[in-house]
């Protein structure tokens, strides 16, 4: 199938950017990526430069990859990531565009690909449990109930991908920053720092200058591994407790 792509470039952080309009080809078994594989192949040969994105593992689990296409975060197949989307999805003639992630907290280093670090420092904010030092306990000692084992397990899914954030019209880190409180607040093992933990991973996405959740669902929506908005509830509720008893 013929196709034409409309796709950022922009050479570093400080550069403008522009679209600039590619004609390439595909078929239809091939991902996503390795179109983009394709079509940088050309652009080699003619001596120009390939076109930047991230990605890694290629199988939808290290949350490397993600553009929006034509405006959407990972395109438009739900609960997939971009290296996961199949050119099947796709016919001949279409025009696509791709553009990288717009939020403030995730500055563009060329191309397609931005500095996501700011959720590094979300989860150096409290997203973990802490471990005294001595020897690894017994994996049977703490029992889960089975209803916090399968939150924990469906929150623990979030890839780090950062789609909410550029779906979001607040570019606000919510549901990522709820997916990992969600995770380790609904397990025995993270009890005892809960309440910091929530207080301080909020507080970093505010100084991230990620933006606030007004309930929009668009993170929803866009988020690869179907994150649900309920995990934001949770992380609310968390908050709230965790501020009235810290004033206490
Ligand atoms: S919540 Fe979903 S969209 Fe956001 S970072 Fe995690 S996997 Fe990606
Ligand atoms: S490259 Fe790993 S999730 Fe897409």
């Amino acid at each position: 199938m013929n196709l034409i792509l409309h796709v950022w470039r922009q050479k570093s952080y400080d550069d403008a950017g522009r679209m600039v309009r590619y004609q390439t080809k595909a078929t239809p078994d091939m991902s996503f990526l390795e179109m983009l594989d394709v079509l940088n192949e050309e652009l080699l040969a003619r001596n120009e430069e390939p076109i930047a994105f991230d990605h890694d593992c290629r199988e939808g689990i290290c949350g490397m990859c993600g553009f929006m296409i034509n405006g959407v975060a990972h395109g438009p197949k739900r609960g997939t990531t971009v290296c996961q989307l199949h050119m099947r999805h796709y016919k001949d003639g279409d025009e696509l565009y791709l553009e990288p992630w717009r939020a403030r907290a995730f500055p563009v280093l060329k191309d397609l690909v931005v500095n996501r670090s700011a959720f590094d420092r979300l989860i150096a904010a409290g997203g973990f449990i802490s471990v005294p030092a001595g020897s690894a306990p017994d994996g049977n000692a703490i029992t889960v109930p089975k209803p916090a084992a399968e939150t924990a397990m469906d929150a623990a899914a979030c890839i780090g991908c950062g789609a909410c954030v550029a779906a979001c019209p607040n570019a606000s880190a919510s549901l990522f920053t709820a997916a990992k409180i969600t995770h380790l607040g609904v397990l025995p093992q993270g009890q005892p720092e809960r309440h910091d933990r929530v207080l301080s991973m909020v507080a970093a996405a505010n100084r991230e200058l990620f933006g606030s959740c007004t309930n929009i669902g668009e993170c929803e929506a866009v988020c690869p591994k179907l994150i649900p908005l309920e995990v934001i509830g949770r992380m609310n509720r968390d908050y709230i407790r965790a501020s009235w008893t810290k004033r206490a």
